[in-house]
């Protein structure tokens, strides 16, 4: 990494912290349609997802749409022509920068949508700023899953392919009563046969959207409800692990969120947090649970070494209960903490009582920021973080941008679009600003638009002379994830060995699955604009073992 010598970042910059850089929320624009998912797809354009039969304003050929692209720059929708319904897929990139959307549901509302429930939604790179151009191509009958599946969750994995986890077959209002236990990949292995999972079937019934992470060694974590494995994709095999300790179940109904923690070289050792969802036993039927039973303010953490999982989890306590949180990976190596609600379930009027329609209430609306390099307790913080007077809960997503700030969308516990109740569909869109925001910020440039494994490379940032002083430099390669219920999928961050002379790309593709990230660069609390890059050699899945081994 070069900087330009200080003389001249001088005459460039008379830069001063502006005064009262803080963390606050601004909303801007609306969605035209709900938001339930969402995920960066360029540099100034996110995609969201919503479900079929919503019925919200955007339009297209006639009838609401159910995708849209969100401009950035002008904060504004442009609708998305999709096939089939979305409602509750999951989705990431491939190894060659495309996007699979992954899964979803019957039509809502049958003559507009068709059946979702095996759709692969293949949305190629697409570089126009405003989407102009830019398609989905979405055919069921062409390209499709082995199984149906609503609520799966999707993987990129070493090999640069999706690795679809777990979903259920049918509508149910509540447990995943008709379950797919079994994994699948995209494009597909074993002749397209899926593989079952004794995981899957063993964490029933509170297991929808898994929650699965890529480890460092090409292996994957997962949780579901109150269990955790290792699953070896290579070898087929998997390795149990402690459960959540005191009871606490995080998965679909009973949504609580899990990360990896940034990893770090030179040794990248992968650190797993979860946190939220609740104490409540999976054995009590839905007709019996309420909108007001206090989530869990559990977090716990394991390192996922042979030392750290004889360690066992250790547990720390949120600020407040949390169903639904979301967990956003900051440049910096923080973890923001956000949305949800203090009290009750994930899901649609399928409990005892209600709050309107929604399972779930007294919104969670200050986030929380979580350091992960603090000792044990003194993690969690909201200091400085603002509160927003607008709930973010069951069909809400937020993910990081290219600017790094935080969009903030949707949030319906309603079926079709319904203004009358405590929680409406909300299709107002937010940011949540860290100060860096409105501070002077180093700037990358002359990044490489493409990043081989083990390699080291130059790019340029210029230094505000405000920031410079500080010694740290932190270089971040980030996936932003896909956001849908509680989860952001294939989301990751890995430290470069960064100096101001150069860095080194992750060293092989297990440590980063090979495909699209960002890179961003912070300096003291300063944090740049992050700058789009491919790693590895883009080329389609599946992609061979790259790099040097760790
Ligand atoms: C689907 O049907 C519902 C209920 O009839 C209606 O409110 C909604 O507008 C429809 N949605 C679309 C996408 O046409
Ligand atoms: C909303 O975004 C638009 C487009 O970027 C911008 O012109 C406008 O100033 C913003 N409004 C607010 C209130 O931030
Ligand atoms: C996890 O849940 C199962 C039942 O769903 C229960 O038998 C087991 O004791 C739980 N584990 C812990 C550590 O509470
Ligand atoms: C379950 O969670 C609730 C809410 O956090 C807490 O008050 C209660 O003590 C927990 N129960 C057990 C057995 O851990
Ligand atoms: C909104 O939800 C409430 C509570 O279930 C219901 O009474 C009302 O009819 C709904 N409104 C619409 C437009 O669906
Ligand atoms: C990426 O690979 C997928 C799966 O083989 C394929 O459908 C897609 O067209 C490829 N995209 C590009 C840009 O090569």
């Amino acid at each position: 990494m070069r900087h330009f010598p200080q003389a001249f970042l001088a005459i460039l910059f008379t830069v001063h912290l502006v005064a009262g850089a803080k963390w606050e929320f601004v909303q801007n624009g609306t969605s035209g349609i709900l938001a339930l998912e969402s995920i960066i797809v360029g540099p100034t354009l996110a995609l969201f997802f919503d479900f079929s039969g919503t019925g919200g304003p955007l339009q297209i050929n006639g009838h609401s749409a159910w995708g849209a692209l969100w401009n950035l720059q002008t904060n504004e929708a442009t609708a998305l022509d999709v096939v089939s319904d979305t409602f509750c897929a999951s989705g990431g990139f491939l190894s060659n920068g495309t996007m699979v959307s992954v899964g979803g549901h019957l039509a809502g509302n049958s003559s507009t949508a068709v059946d979702g429930r095996m759709a692969l939604r293949i949305f190629e790179p697409c570089d126009t700023p405003d989407g102009q151009g830019c398609t989905l191509f979405d055919d069921p009958d062409l390209v499709h899953l082995a199984e149906t599946r609503w609520y799966p969750s999707s993987l990129r994995i070493f090999d640069g392919s999706l690795m679809i986890a777990g979903g259920i077959h049918e509508a149910t209002p509540f447990y995943n009563t008709d379950p797919v236990n079994s994994f699948e990949f995209f494009p597909s292995k074993n002749g397209g046969v899926p593989r079952s999972s004794l995981f899957l079937q063993r964490s029933l019934v509170a297991n929808l959207f898994p929650r699965v992470l890529a480890l460092p060694d090409g292996k994957v974590f997962m949780v579901a409800n109150n269990q955790s494995i290792i699953y070896d994709i290579e070898a087929n095999t998997e390795t149990i692990l402690p459960d959540l300790p005191n009871g606490v179940r995080v998965t679909n109904p009973f949504d609580g969120t899990i990360t990896l923690l940034p990893l770090s070289p030179p040794l990248y050792i992968p650190e797993v947090l979860v946190c939220g969802g609740t104490n409540t036993s999976d054995q009590i039927p839905p007709e019996q649970l309420s909108s007001q039973d206090a989530a869990s303010d559990q977090c716990s953490r394991i390192t996922l070494t042979r030392a750290g999982i004889k360690r066992g989890w250790e547990v720390e306590r949120m600020l407040e209960g949390r169903m639904m949180p979301e967990m956003i990976l900051l440049p910096n190596g923080q973890v923001l903490i956000i949305n949800g609600a203090q009290t009750g379930y994930a899901a649609i009027s399928s409990v005892a009582v209600v709050q309107g329609n929604s399972n779930a209430d007294h919104a969670a609306l200050t986030p929380s920021l979580y350091d992960p390099l603090a000792p044990l307790g003194r993690r969690i913080s909201n200091k400085g973080l603002p509160t927003t007077d607008i709930a973010r809960m069951y069909h809400s997503s937020v993910t990081l941008t290219p600017s790094g700030n935080i969009l903030l969308a949707g949030s319906n516990p309603n079926v079709n679009v319904n203004e009358t109740v405590k929680f409406p569909t909300e299709f107002r869109v937010q940011y949540l600003n860290p100060p860096y925001m409105s501070m002077a910020r180093p700037t990358l440039s002359s990044v490489p638009a493409k990043i081989g494994f083990d390699s080291r490379f130059t790019a340029q940032v210029t230094i505000p002379n405000s920031v410079y002083r500080s010694p740290e430099i932190k270089v971040a390669l980030m996936d932003l994830g896909y956001s849908s219920h509680a989860f952001h999928s294939s989301s990751r961050l890995v430290f470069l060995e960064a100096s101001l002379s150069s860095d080194r790309s992750p060293p092989n593709n297990r440590v980063y699955p090979p495909g699209p990230g960002f890179l961003f660069v912070t300096v003291g609390d300063a944090t740049s604009a992050g700058i789009r890059v491919m790693v590895g050699s883009g080329a389609s899945p599946p992609v061979p073992d790259q790099g040097r081994r760790i």
